[in-house]
């Protein structure tokens, strides 16, 4: 079985990991992968944003399989066109009509109203629609959350304390086009206030496994604070996903979002990420992405056990009705990125990273942004670096180990939060005593 793995970050290495675990042994490609892919794969020189040279390599590899990381290339539609050009290929990744679950935010919050899925109330406006869309932001109580319609490489949702700065946002993205297309249109929101965590789910259009759950540091900085990022790091299994929440998220939300598809005809197969607030007891869905998440995607996989091969060939084929649970680990997962200087704003590049890979099978260390040298060292070429997963019985000691492990790292300008974790490794300690 040749499989191809689509992206460049530290998830896609996260998936060739797991597969090459796999007792079916798959031959791995990633593509356009980073300076890490090669310890799992062959590397693929191929562009995200380039279909038919992406159907080309396909066939010059002998693909059986692709797996689909990132959401771009998902809603612009790689799936419809993969599906038209080699209908014999399996694909994981739904199509652009299916993807437009995190492509638009108008659309889903429309596709949550209609099916009663429990989400922040909201309002949708076009750019023709501006002043009633300032209307209704200096009536809504603080603070007010304005969201840009279409995908904004994670910058679009703007939490505002201020009406003043509110309409200002609103006027920036409708009027000014301060996310280009992506701002077409804007949901504005009430503030849910809660616990953020990160539910995922493999579907084949009709059933579902559940992934470990998981929770992300989306601040640059320690004790959340600083600008958002795409994540600083990860924890898995989340403490507070009980059993009583789980069935909650699976009845109120998984399966009514399964449903709402089906009855609107849109077959959906592939990873959703469901980003959920928890407010009081009760989940809300916050974001829907069509995808994995990175970084969870380093803290929740370490944790499968499960042929994973097994599990992708079983959502290709429709079959994962058979599938309906996964082999977990006992071990908690705790995943620290070390990002570049200057990340997420304006990330030096270029600099050299000396590390060695750790000796036992509980640190794993997951490329992102890197790159290779022809003389086998590693330059950094992105603004997260490395992902870094410590496996272990409890969270405070795959922390320790995470913190341990980067201690030995040489990069100049390293940037890391020192405290993943430690809210859940306190929330933890409150609940024992
Ligand atoms: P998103 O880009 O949709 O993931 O949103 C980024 C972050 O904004 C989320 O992870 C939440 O922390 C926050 N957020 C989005 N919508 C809301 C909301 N309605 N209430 C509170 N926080 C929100
Ligand atoms: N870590 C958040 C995301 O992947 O969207």
């Amino acid at each position: 079985m040749n499989v191809l793995i689509l992206g460049s970050g530290g998830r896609e290495n996260a998936f060739a990991e797991l597969l090459s675990r796999s007792t079916s042994a798959p031959k791995l490609y990633i593509g356009p992968g980073n300076g890490g892919s090669d310890l799992y794969a062959e590397r693929v020189e191929l562009n995200l944003a380039d279909p038919s040279g992406i159907a080309a390599a396909c066939k010059q590899h002998g693909i059986h399989l692709v797996l689909i990381g990132p959401e771009q290339p998902l809603v612009e539609g790689l799936v419809d066109y993969l599906n038209v050009h080699l209908p014999e290929l399996m694909v994981i990744g739904p199509t652009a009509s299916a993807a437009r679950l995190e492509g638009s935010k108008a659309f889903s919050k429309v596709l949550m109203q209609k099916y009663d899925i429990p989400t922040a109330r909201y309002r949708s406006f076009t750019r023709g629609q501006l002043l009633e869309a300032l209307e209704y932001v200096a009536a809504h109580p603080l603070p007010v959350v304005i969201k840009a319609d279409g995908l904004a490489a994670g910058k679009g949702v703007i939490i505002s304390e201020n009406t003043a700065e509110a309409l200002e946002t609103t006027r920036s993205i409708l009027e000014q086009a301060r996310f280009g297309e992506a701002g077409q249109q804007v949901v504005i929101e009430e503030f849910l206030k809660g616990i953020e965590l990160s539910v995922f789910i493999l579907t084949d259009g009709q059933n579902f496994v559940l992934l470990p759950e998981a929770k992300d540091y989306k601040r640059v900085a320690d004790g959340d604070q600083g600008p958002n990022t795409g994540g600083m790091g990860a924890v898995s299994p989340v403490p507070f996903f009980n059993e009583e929440l789980r069935e909650k998220v699976e009845r109120k939300i998984i399966r009514p979002t399964l449903e709402a598809l089906q009855s609107e005809g849109i077959f959906y197969s592939g990873f959703i990420f469901f980003g959920l607030m928890k407010v009081n007891q009760e989940p809300y869905v916050i974001e829907y992405n069509c995808r994995m998440g990175d970084p969870e995607t380093e803290a929740v996989l370490p944790r499968i056990d499960s042929d994973f091969m097994d599990l992708l060939l079983a959502c290709a084929e429709q079959r994962l009705g058979a599938h309906a649970e996964l082999k977990l680990a006992e071990k908690k997962a705790l995943t620290v990125i070390v990002a570049a200087k200057g990340y997420p704003d304006a990330p030096e590049k270029g600099k050299k990273i000396v590390f060695t890979q750790p000796a036992g099978a509980e640190t794993l260390v997951f490329h992102a942004g890197t790159r290779k040298e022809p003389d086998g060292s590693y330059l950094s070429s992105g603004g997260r670096v490395l992902a870094i997963t410590s496996l272990a019985d409890d969270l405070e000691a795959a922390a320790e180990s995470s913190y341990q492990y980067i201690n030995t790292i040489t990069f100049e300008g390293a940037t890391y939060r020192k405290d993943i974790g430690q809210d859940i490794i306190n929330y933890i300690r409150k609940a024992e005593h």
